[in-house]
């Protein structure tokens, strides 16, 4: 029996750029025919991240042509090939096209632009594998030539993020100082996944994490995703030629240097952004890192937490979900399969 193909498919979207609770809906879009070469893909699931909500309220880096389908991470089944595709079958796992948006039923797609996603991996740690997770590797390796025993400090340590940070740290034989809001909240958890010292991003951290270290040690790297009094402390906690990297802006606060150390102990600031390593990223490249995110998921090394799971059409309670704090790992949304 041949599948029906849908002329159609319900798509959180948004019309204009804004606040997601105004500007974005559940609607009807219209799919393009199935041509020879394409495959229609439906959701299997799919992330909220802080970057879909900057994306939908005009912030981001990068912004879609409006209407838009909001969603950046997502995965889905093929469910029917054009008679021209020979090496994607029914039934495989891909990446939903990033740039349609993937906060959608289904998509029909250029089969040679979809990337295959190994299926032994459950759906909802599946679709976490794009962003965060290579997110923290690059992170890792590409500022810092970090050897055993060194130190890496973080802030935002308890986000998806810097989870996976302290999980490929602990692998690595490096040591992580991990500033959290909630240290009471977090410490048991990302103590478990391997974290050093977990301690109170409050006015106090400098002080604490000094204590902590003692004179002779201080980071190398400093991973940087809120910005202001908290960016300053991870520069200041820095020991000479460190590095900072500031790869997210939660507090939209900017970042500050403090002279001193900008001066006397010769830091280096530095941006990183996933979305443009991935764009200029040679195959090699994309496939190696990819191959270290799936060898770490599959092996347990690096765990990716989920939250809660939603229909699509539930789109505000999730993200109001995804913005509440307090939250503990992802907030998801399943395919209508699922
Ligand atoms: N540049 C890149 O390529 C790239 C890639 C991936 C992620 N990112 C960025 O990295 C950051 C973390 O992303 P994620 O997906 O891992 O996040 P997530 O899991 O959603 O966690 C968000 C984190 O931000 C903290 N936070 C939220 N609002 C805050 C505030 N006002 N002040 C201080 N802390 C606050 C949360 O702390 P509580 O639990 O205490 O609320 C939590 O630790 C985001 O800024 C994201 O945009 C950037």
């Amino acid at each position: 029996m041949s599948t029906a193909i849908p002329t159609t498919s319900r798509a959180v979207r948004y019309h204009a750029t804004g606040k997601p609770e105004a500007v974005l809906h559940f609607e009807e879009t219209a799919l393009a025919p199935l041509g020879d070469s394409d495959a229609l893909v439906a959701l299997e699931a799919a992330v909220i991240h802080p970057s879909d909500l900057g994306m939908i309220a005009g912030t981001y880096g990068r912004l879609r042509p409006l209407p838009a389908v909001a969603g950046r991470e997502g995965i889905g089944r093929v469910v029917k090939v054009g008679a021209g595709v020979t090496w994607l079958h029914v039934g495989d796992r891909v990446r939903m096209p990033e740039d349609e948006g993937v906060w959608r039923e289904s998509v029909i797609a250029r089969a040679g632009s979809l990337r295959h996603v190994p299926c032994d991996i459950p759906a909802e740690i599946a679709v976490m594998s794009f962003i965060n997770p290579p997110t923290a590797l690059l992170l890792l390796k590409n500022f810092v030539d970090l050897q055993h025993g060194d130190w890496v400090i973080q802030n935002a340590a308890n986000s998806a993020v810097g989870e996976c940070v302290i999980q490929l740290a602990k692998a690595r034989g490096l040591r992580t100082v991990n500033l959290v809001r909630s240290p009471e909240k977090h410490a048991a958890r990302l103590t478990a996944f391997g974290a050093d010292l977990v301690l109170a991003d409050d006015k106090d951290a400098l002080k604490t994490i000094q204590a902590a270290l003692g004179k002779n040690i201080a980071p190398r790297l400093a991973l940087n995703s809120i910005g202001g009094t908290s960016a300053v402390t991870l520069l200041r906690a820095l020991g000479q030629d460190g590095v900072l990297v500031t790869f997210g802006g939660m507090t939209g606060d900017l970042v500050r240097f403090p002279t001193r150390e900008f001066i006397f102990n010769n830091i280096t600031c530095r941006g990183f952004w996933m979305d443009r390593w991935a764009r200029t990223a040679s195959e090699d490249e994309l496939s190696t890192v990819f191959a270290e995110v799936y060898a770490s998921l599959r092996s347990g090394v690096m765990k990716v937490a989920v939250d809660s799971t939603y229909p699509l059409e539930d789109y505000a309670a999730a993200i109001a979900r995804a913005a509440a704090y307090g939250r503990n790992g992802k907030v998801l949304f399943k395919g209508k399969d699922r």
